[in-house]
């Protein structure tokens, strides 16, 4: 293939004050009714009232959203959207309450059971408004055209994916994530530095989404340990909010990699919130990724203000070494011992991880099951 194709939610709305153009987009989609999805957190943080505050139709509001959400969660909201007679949807938490507003979104007029829509390009159409609000920086799913699952019954992660998942809007204000917790910007912030890094060595790449990647890592680098050490400040909360927008967009269009592929099975099987199983795997399998890409962590290393040289692989060291102290520093618990998994598990493991081809495909390295295993070997 010798093109690329470039999408993202339909406008983007940034800054501090960004909330303000709910009003207008209310106003303009002709909304009479929304079904506000979001979770608990989101609402006793209060958060939640910076979006009803604004809102000056009749509303509901659906917020049993739980982490890491499993698919049954989208067929219950489906049903509490008919029930009340809702219009469209705003989705306002982190990913995982935006990945359940964009599904009933895009499959409340569809007939089926969810199950028949994973997977690529299953929707055939979008019947209502979709806005989505992100409150943690983040998944960058306000821009993606993916939504992921937990599937219970096979212990396992699964990608909905499809242009009908993008919203129309997206407003991304940094108001939203000053209430999280800092285990949650910490994760979710290391979340989007995956996606960056593993856009900007995707093997489907373009020069649109190293731009973005590049400056997200940069971003990152900076500002996520100044919203992690202080939850309030506001300029780090904004820079962070763009970063992981940026790093959504990067990577909605270059695809991710062997990281989130080895990370979905520990969210499957062990509950294990993304971001820190994303977190847990990334210096052990870019370290496998530098023979793929070697001059890539140069730039990386740059973008991150690590003090480069001539060498490469010296270079891809140093940036390794820089993500298990920043990690650290982030008080993200390390290796998987750590969480109570069993050393005899890595087998089973790395079977799962092997089927997510999906994401495998993008890796700028073919990794086997034996790969896997080492990997996973090394990060226990
Ligand atoms: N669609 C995509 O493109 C995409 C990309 C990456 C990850 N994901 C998915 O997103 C989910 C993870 O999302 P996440 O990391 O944003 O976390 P999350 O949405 O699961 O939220 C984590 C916790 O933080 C709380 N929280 C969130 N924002 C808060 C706030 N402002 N104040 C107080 N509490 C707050 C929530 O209530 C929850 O308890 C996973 O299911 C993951 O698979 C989706
Ligand atoms: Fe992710």
């Amino acid at each position: 293939m010798n093109f690329s194709t470039f999408k993202s939610a339909n406008k983007l709305v940034t800054g501090q004050t960004a909330l303000q153009y709910l009003s207008q987009a209310v106003e303009l989609f002709k909304i009479q009714k929304p079904l506000i999805v979001t979770d608990q957190g989101v609402v006793k943080s209060g958060t939640i009232n910076h979006v009803l505050d604004l809102l000056q139709v009749e509303y509901s509001v659906y917020d049993t959203v739980k982490a890491e959400p499993e698919i049954e969660q989208v067929q219950d909201c489906i049903h509490v959207f008919k029930q009340n007679g809702n219009d469209a949807v705003i989705g306002v938490g982190g990913g995982s309450a935006l990945d359940i507003a964009k599904c009933v979104a895009a499959l409340v007029g569809q007939s089926g059971s969810v199950q028949d829509f994973l997977g690529t390009d299953k929707i055939r159409q979008r019947d209502i408004r979709l806005i989505v609000i992100p409150t943690t920086a983040g998944t960058g799913s306000e821009v993606t055209n993916i939504a992921i699952l937990s599937d219970t019954a096979n212990q396992m992660k699964q990608g909905m994916v499809s242009d009908f998942l993008l919203p129309d809007v997206a407003i991304v204000s940094p108001l939203m994530s000053v209430s999280c917790p800092a285990s949650v910007t910490a994760a979710s912030g290391v979340d989007a530095l995956v996606h960056a890094v593993e856009a900007y060595i995707s093997v489907n790449r373009s020069d649109i989404t190293d731009a973005l990647a590049l400056d997200a890592i940069r971003l990152i680098a900076e500002n996520l340990p100044k919203a992690y050490a202080l939850p309030d400040h506001l300029e780090a909360r904004e820079k962070m909010a763009t970063a992981s927008l940026m790093a959504g967009l990067a990577f909605g269009n270059a695809g991710v990699g062997a990281v989130h592929a080895l990370a979905y099975p520990l969210g499957g099987k062990y509950k294990m919130a993304h971001g820190v199983s994303n977190a847990l795997m990334l210096p052990y399998v870019l370290k496998w990724n530098v023979m793929g890409c070697a001059e890539r962590f140069t730039r990386i290393a740059q973008a991150m203000n690590i003090e480069t040289g001539a060498d490469h692989n010296s270079n891809a060291a140093r940036v390794i070494e820089w993500l298990h102290d920043f990690c650290r520093k982030l008080n993200i618990p390390s290796g998987l011992r750590a969480f109570g998994i069993a050393e005899t598990d890595i087998p089973a493991l790395a079977m799962e991880a092997i089927k997510v081809e999906r994401l495998l495909k993008n890796n700028p390295r073919r990794l086997t099951v034996q790969d896997i295993e080492a990997i996973y070997q090394e990060a226990y």
